[in-house]
């Protein structure tokens, strides 16, 4: 598939309409899409991602009139929208009564999570369909979130009808995600657009998650993203039996390590971070290794959600 190809946005908003599933490239990571009002579309979606059905979608628009369709926007919602759409943040509010998107897509809460993306790609599905988009990340349920093509073929197969194949993600971590309630904004999820620009725009800091059994934003679930082999966080150096993941000047020059960016730059690390996981995942096999050794990132800027996907790597598996 041509990158950009119109046809191919053209062929696939005809399978959105028809109910069908198509893997999509955003600037954080590619989504499966499916149209957020066709019920039937929705649990495909569940069912290619093995997903849990009390977890549900972010739905994707093209912008705040599109949102505002489907839920309640308060000043402070527009004016986070205002400033950072559209792109990688995703704002849970109200949904609006008779909102025109399936129970099942929003796991039956009285919120809707809603984001407009800013990939061409992504937009122009959006346009040339005419529907609302429920897109998680295109990966099987707890597994490391695609940001090629590749990765969704490899992933989900057959599962989707067709793959517009975007190159590489530019973000390459997922939306960061937060709840608007009155003038309050919480964090639900670090990602790619970090704390301190939601908070110079909001003029406050951002509440943490509330702790509850039922998890907020259930991708906030402890193992998450996580590769087959084991991963050991904050490591100075490989032991015999892992692959390196360097950061920065914390390198190995050990067969087969990589380097998240050898500039220290977390920009560049994020973008690489999941497409690298997945290269060191595999290629343990190769070299007759058991886990991964990752170096230590710093908790800043886009560190944050880098690091919250490491951790979730990391943790023990469910
Ligand atoms: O960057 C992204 O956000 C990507 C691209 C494709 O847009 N999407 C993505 O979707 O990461 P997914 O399904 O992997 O993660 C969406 C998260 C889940 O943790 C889900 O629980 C949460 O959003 N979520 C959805 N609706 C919610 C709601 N009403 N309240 C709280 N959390 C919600
Ligand atoms: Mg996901």
């Amino acid at each position: 598939m041509t990158k950009s190809d119109p046809r191919a946005i053209e062929k696939a908003a005809l399978l959105i309409r028809r109910g069908g599933l198509v893997g999509m490239p955003t600037e954080t990571v590619y989504g499966l899409a499916a149209d957020a009002r066709n019920d039937a579309a929705v649990a495909k979606v569940f069912d290619a991602k093995a997903r849990p059905r009390i977890n549900p979608f972010i739905i994707h628009v093209a912008d705040a009139a599109m949102a505002a369709r489907y839920s309640t926007l308060s000043d402070l919602a527009r004016a986070l929208i205002d400033a950072f759409w559209p792109g990688p943040l995703t704002i849970v509010a109200p949904r609006r009564e008779g909102a025109e998107i399936s129970l099942l897509a929003s796991a039956g809460l009285d919120t809707l999570a809603l984001r407009a993306p800013r990939h061409p790609i992504a937009r122009g599905l959006i346009e040339a369909s005419g529907a609302p988009l429920a897109a998680p990340s295109a990966n099987r349920a707890g597994r490391v979130s695609p940001t090629a093509a590749e990765h969704v073929i490899a992933s989900l197969g057959d599962a989707v009808d067709m793959v517009i194949d975007g190159g590489p993600c530019e973000i390459g971590l997922e939306s960061t995600i937060v709840a608007v309630d009155g003038e309050s904004v919480r964090l639900l999820r670090a990602g790619g657009l970090p704390r301190g620009d939601i908070e110079a725009a909001a003029g406050a800091p951002l509440l943490g998650p509330i702790s509850s059994p039922t998890p907020q934003a259930p991708g906030m679930m402890t193992s998450h993203y996580a590769p087959r082999v084991d991963v050991r966080l904050n490591a100075q150096a490989p032991r015999p039996n892992e692959l390196f993941l360097g950061f920065g000047g914390v390198r190995s020059g050990a067969a087969g390590a990589l380097n998240l960016s050898a500039a220290g730059d977390l920009r560049e690390a994020a973008a690489n971070l999941f497409a690298y996981l997945r290269a060191l995942d595999a290629a343990c096999g190769e070299f007759g290794k058991t886990g991964v050794a990752v170096a230590p990132i710093p908790e800043e800027g886009l560190g944050e959600a880098i690091n919250d996907r490491l951790r979730r790597a990391a943790a023990p598996r469910a």
